[in-house]
């Protein structure tokens, strides 16, 4: 990305966020950045797929469903603005920011739910927004212990306490969150016997 399209994305981010939502943004910008040198992934692409993922959160329902119509998105994503916020940033991205890296889109379009074969750096924004320093939730702790050993078993963690949320609330529950997390149960398994071969 150009310096100054990040430029424009962080004046974006100042004027139009609350001051909540920046404080998360730049907080999972930073723990992006963490887990990536930490597990080898590229820290700029980290931090700029960070910065993009809640840029849609909190827009008004009525403005969310302009884009949806707007950008083409399913009906699906009609007045769901839980799921439709990453997948119309990751199309802005591209749009008005001609970011054309498959992954760094990939990691902002599935942020919420996660997906079936989630590369590195989709594991890495998913579980940065999950337990970056402001969240606080039962089980937290463990998590983060666990992002700091390994990340694919920090994100199955994550991802079940997420699908355990959805039901208790009542939710809908995405169909990628379940693939993602039975996805995840398979890869961790395949590495497994790997080690043992
Ligand atoms: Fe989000
Ligand atoms: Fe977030």
């Amino acid at each position: 990305m150009q310096c100054t399209d990040k430029i424009r994305l962080t004046e974006y981010i100042e004027k139009n966020m609350t001051e909540r939502r920046k404080v998360h943004i730049y907080a999972v910008a930073e723990e992006a950045k963490k887990l990536a040198q930490r597990y080898g992934a590229d820290m700029e692409k980290a931090e700029i797929a960070a910065l993009f993922h809640d840029l849609f959160r909190g827009m008004p329902i009525k403005k969310i469903n302009e884009y949806v119509k707007q950008l083409g998105l399913d009906d699906y994503y009609l007045d769901n603005a839980n799921l439709a916020h990453g997948k119309i940033a990751a199309l802005i991205m591209e749009r008005d920011y001609q970011i054309k890296d498959h992954d760094m889109l990939n990691a902002v379009r599935y942020h919420t739910t996660g997906r079936v074969n989630m590369s590195k750096l989709e594991k890495i924004i998913y579980l940065a927004d999950a337990i970056e320093p402001n969240r606080n939730y039962a089980g937290i702790e463990h998590i983060r212990n666990v992002a700091d050993q390994d990340l694919e078993q920090a994100c199955l963690l994550s991802l079940k306490h997420s699908i355990q949320f959805i039901k208790d609330k009542g939710s809908l529950l995405d169909r990628d969150t379940v693939m993602a997390r039975d996805s995840l149960i398979e890869e961790i398994n395949n590495n497994k016997k790997g080690e043992e071969a």
